[in-house]
This record gives structure tokens, C-alpha cells and sequence, in this order.
């Protein structure tokens, strides 16, 4: 994790937020490479699950809506961590993690406030901080930001920064419907930031209080539920492994009863192996018909579906992946670190897949003087209007290469001398480093045939 912190300091993929001013507690900005990735992550999440589907929708509901939906949702009255403090350092830790990270997730699965203490003195559990076991009983920590809307501060005007994008699809389910005239089975998938006051961020961008989903609430009758709950299990396992995911960094991991959400009867998460340990990427989750319910109960609007052929009105089932942006990237990036020996000299690279690389390709002259700097840069301009490129033409071409590398590039083109006599182009390939001669005319097809169309 040192080295994958460090590489994304050092060139740009991710920085600590607010650096000038000392930072602010595991806040982090994306950089110009990181945001290309993080960017190409939801434009392929997108455009999976989303556009080449008949049987979905997008949507991009507020981020700040009706204080009433969060009461209909569950989460002002159960959306709450244990919260501990520790006498001795005056530390605040999450008491389930504490369990969880000593014994098992299962261990603390479910557990009440009193029962989450008694595990941690009879089992002496220390605190992360100073080593010492003793610790107040854990009270219910509301994780919702609560913010003010409006110039006068007062409860009348409080609101919450959304925990889930979930419940903004919810409160749209007839909108949408009437609009598109879908029917079930059908999904609407969503993208946007979601906040909660977590009490323990950290792992760098794996646990955060500012971050994105992207979520699908797939509507369904009851009795297809398992269909589709093995479906969209199917559909994201493909999705991390058609990103070049190693299947053996992954695994299913099914929720025991004690550990279901409040609103949820069946679900697994898709874990990765990061170096703390298995760690959730995505929650696909049985909601039942639990929250156009709740919403039905609170709003007195009807978000019944109406089945024209049947005549019959009923209350959707839903099915819901949920993956955090963040997260997909981290484990993307830590499975695509590789340091190799090239030459007597240590080799960083990112074997990331074209789709999810920054930059697609990088255009380097052998000089940096005319008419070997002008001509290659029109290559790239060229290469620009159909792939993310870069131009580089400073720096020794091994430390060009390597630069490009640590990114991930795939291909890095050379301009050079020879150039203008045979009007040919030296094409390197990042991961065998093998490098082909080609007409400069080709460049292009060569690119598309290299990297598809949808890069
Ligand atoms: N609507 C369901 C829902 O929000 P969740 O399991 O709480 O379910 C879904 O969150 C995904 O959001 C997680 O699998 C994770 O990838 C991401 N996520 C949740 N909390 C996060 C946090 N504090 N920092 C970064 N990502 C987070």
C-alpha cells in the first residue's frame, strides 16, 4: 500500500486534499492521471450497466434532498456506528471494527451496544492507539452529514448530504416509469458522491467521508428474486475481471443474518484482497420491497407498478449492486503494481487495462529540436482526436519510457530520425516492452485495432 501511496504522490494520481493548509483527515483529490482513470472506471461502469441495456435507465437525482426521505429510508434512526471512546488516550474507535479486526466480522455481527462491550473487556481487546483496554460503553453515532439550507440556521432548515445515491432513484421510481415507459424487470443506475461522518477513515481511499457510488436499483417481482439477485452477482464479477482483475484477489462473500442491513433479506459482497486484509468492493443486496414502501407509507403517493398486460398493481422487488468508485480504483491499481528488474534497473509499472489507462498513448521525439519536435507533435494532435495522448520530449527516452510506464501507457511511440526518411514509427509495448516498426500512416488503425473502440 506504501509504494501504491507513494507512486500516486509522485506523479499526480492521487494527493492528499488541502495539502498547503496541512490536509484534512484522509481527504483526497484526484490528480490529472488519477482523474482520467477514476473517469474511465464510471464511463465503463456506465456504459456496461447502463447504455447497452435495453433493460436500463441512468439517472442523476440531488444530492440534497427532503430531510423526509432519510426518515422514510431508516437512516436517521438506524444509519449509526458504535462509537467508543478510549479513557486512557481518549482515542474514538468503532467497536465493531475493533471485533472485527481481532476476532471476525460474524463476531460482530448484530451485536447491541452492551453486548459489543462485553466481548471487547472479556476478550481484552486494545485500542489501536495506545494498547490499553478500557474504553467507554459505545453510543449509536448517526453517520449523515447534517448541514443548514437557507440563511437561517434552525431544525426547520436542516438537511442531510446523502449517505447512498439509492434513495434518490427510489423517490424517481414513478417519474421514471411514466417517462420511459419501461417495464419490469428494468433497472436505473446512477453515479454521484455520497457522504457519511465515518469514525474511522483510513487505508488511504478505501474508508473516506467523501465519496462515489454507482448504484443500480433493479426492479423486479417477488418471485424472480434469487434470478436476478444470481444475475447482477454474475454481471459484476465479470465486469472487475473483464477490467483485468485477477480472480484470485476476489471472492463472494454472503452476509450472515445477523449482518443484513435493515432493509435487506439477502446479500453478498465482492471483496478484494487488499493488503489490510479482505476488504467490501461491492454490496449486491435483496432490498425486498422495502423502500418503495416506506416511501408509499411516508409520502401517501402510489409507487405501485401497474402491469398493463395483467392488469395488476404491485409493489416492485428490487435488486442492488452498489460499488464505490474509490474503492474499484485502489484495488485496480493495487492489482496492476508491478516493480520488475529491466537492465540491472528497477522497472514500476502499471499493468493497467487500456480501458482504465490515463493516457492510451504517448508520442516521444528522439529530439527535441525541428523538425523532429513539430512533426510528432501533429502525430499527436492526430492521436488526440481519437485517444487520451500525451506528448513528452523531455528527459533521456529510458526515462521517458519509464515515466510512462509507472502511468500505465500502453503504447509509447517514438519519432525519430529515421522518421523522415521512411516515414515510420518505432510502437513500444508497455508490458513486453517489445517494440514494431510502423508507417506513420498506419499509427492510427494500429491504435484502434490495439485498443477497440471503446477506450
Ligand atoms: N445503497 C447501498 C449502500 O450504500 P454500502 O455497502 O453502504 O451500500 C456501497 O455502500 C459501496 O459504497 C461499498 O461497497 C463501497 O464500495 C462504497 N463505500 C461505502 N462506504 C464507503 C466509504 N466510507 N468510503 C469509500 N467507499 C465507500
Amino acid at each position: 500500500m506504501d509504494k501504491i501511496v507513494s507512486l500516486c504522490k509522485r506523479r499526480g494520481i492521487i494527493l492528499p486534499g488541502s495539502e498547503i493548509y496541512g490536509g484534512l483527515a484522509n481527504t483526497w483529490d484526484y490528480g490529472p492521471y488519477g482523474v482520467e482513470i477514476k473517469n474511465n472506471i464510471k464511463n465503463f461502469w456506465w456504459n456496461e450497466f447502463v447504455q447497452k441495456r435495453e433493460d436500463m435507465v441512468g439517472l442523476d437525482s440531488a444530492i440534497l434532498m427532503n430531510p423526509k426521505v432519510w426518515e422514510a429510508s431508516g437512516h436517521v434512526t438506524s444509519f449509526s456506528d458504535p462509537l467508543m471512546d478510549c479513557k486512557s488516550c481518549k482515542e474514538r474507535i468503532r467497536g465493531d471494527k475493533l471485533i472485527e479486526e481481532n476476532i471476525s466480522v460474524e463476531a460482530a455481527a448484530g451485536k447491541s451496544n452492551d453486548e459489543i462491550l462485553e466481548i471487547i473487556e472479556k476478550e481484552q481487546l486494545k485500542c489501536p492507539n495506545c494498547g490499553k483496554c478500557d474504553f467507554t460503553k459505545p453510543r449509536a453515532f448517526n453517520l449523515m452529514f447534517k448541514t443548514y439550507q437557507g440563511v437561517v440556521e434552525g431544525e426547520s432548515t436542516e438537511v442531510f448530504l446523502r449517505p447512498e445515491t439509492a434513495q434518490g432513484i427510489f423517490v424517481n421510481f414513478k417519474n421514471v416509469v411514466q417517462t420511459t415507459r419501461k417495464k419490469i424487470p428494468f433497472g436505473i443506475g446512477q453515479i454521484g458522491k455520497a457522504f457519511r461522518n465515518e469514525i474511522t477513515p483510513g487505508n488511504f481511499t478505501y474508508r473516506t467521508r467523501e465519496f462515489e457510488q454507482m448504484e443500480i436499483e433493479y426492479f423486479i417481482e417477488e418471485k424472480d428474486a434469487t434470478k436476478y439477485f444470481d444475475m447482477w452477482k454474475e454481471l459484476s464479477w465479470n465486469w472487475f475481471k473483464d477490467l483485468g482483475m485477477d480472480e484470485k484477489s476476489l471472492r463472494i462473500r454472503e452476509h450472515t443474518d445477523k449482518e443484513l442491513s435493515h432493509y435487506s433479506s439477502m446479500t453478498v459482497d465482492i471483496e478484494y484482497k487488499f493488503p489490510f486484509g479482505w476488504g467490501e468492493l461491492e454490496g449486491i443486496a435483496y432490498r425486498g420491497c422495502y423502500d418503495l414502501s416506506q416511501h408509499i407509507d411516508h409520502s401517501k403517493e402510489d409507487l405501485q407498478y401497474f402491469d398493463q398486460e395483467r392488469n395488476i398493481r404491485y409493489i416492485p422487488h428490487v435488486i442492488e449492486p452498489s460499488m464505490g468508485v474509490e474503492r474499484t480504483m485502489l484495488c485496480f491499481l493495487l492489482n496492476s503494481y508491478k516493480e520488475e528488474e529491466v537492465k540491472g534497473e528497477k522497472r514500476v509499472v502499471l499493468s493497467l487495462s487500456p480501458k482504465l489507462a490515463p493516457v492510451k498513448a504517448a508520442i516521444l521525439p528522439l529530439s527535441k529540436k525541428e523538425p523532429l519536435n513539430l512533426k510528432s507533435f501533429e502525430l499527436y494532435k492526430n492521436i488526440q482526436k481519437h485517444y487520451n495522448a500525451e506528448y513528452d520530449e523531455t528527459g533521456s527516452i529510458g526515462k521517458r519510457y519509464r515515466r510512462q510506464d509507472e502511468i500505465g501507457t500502453p503504447y509509447c511511440i517514438t519519432y525519430d530520425f529515421d522518421t523522415e526518411e521512411d516515414k515510420k514509427v518505432t510502437i513500444r509495448d508497455r508490458d513486453t516492452m517489445d517494440q514494431e516498426r510502423i508507417p506513420l500512416e498506419n499509427v492510427i488503425e494500429y491504435l484502434k485495432d490495439k485498443l477497440g473502440s471503446n477506450c
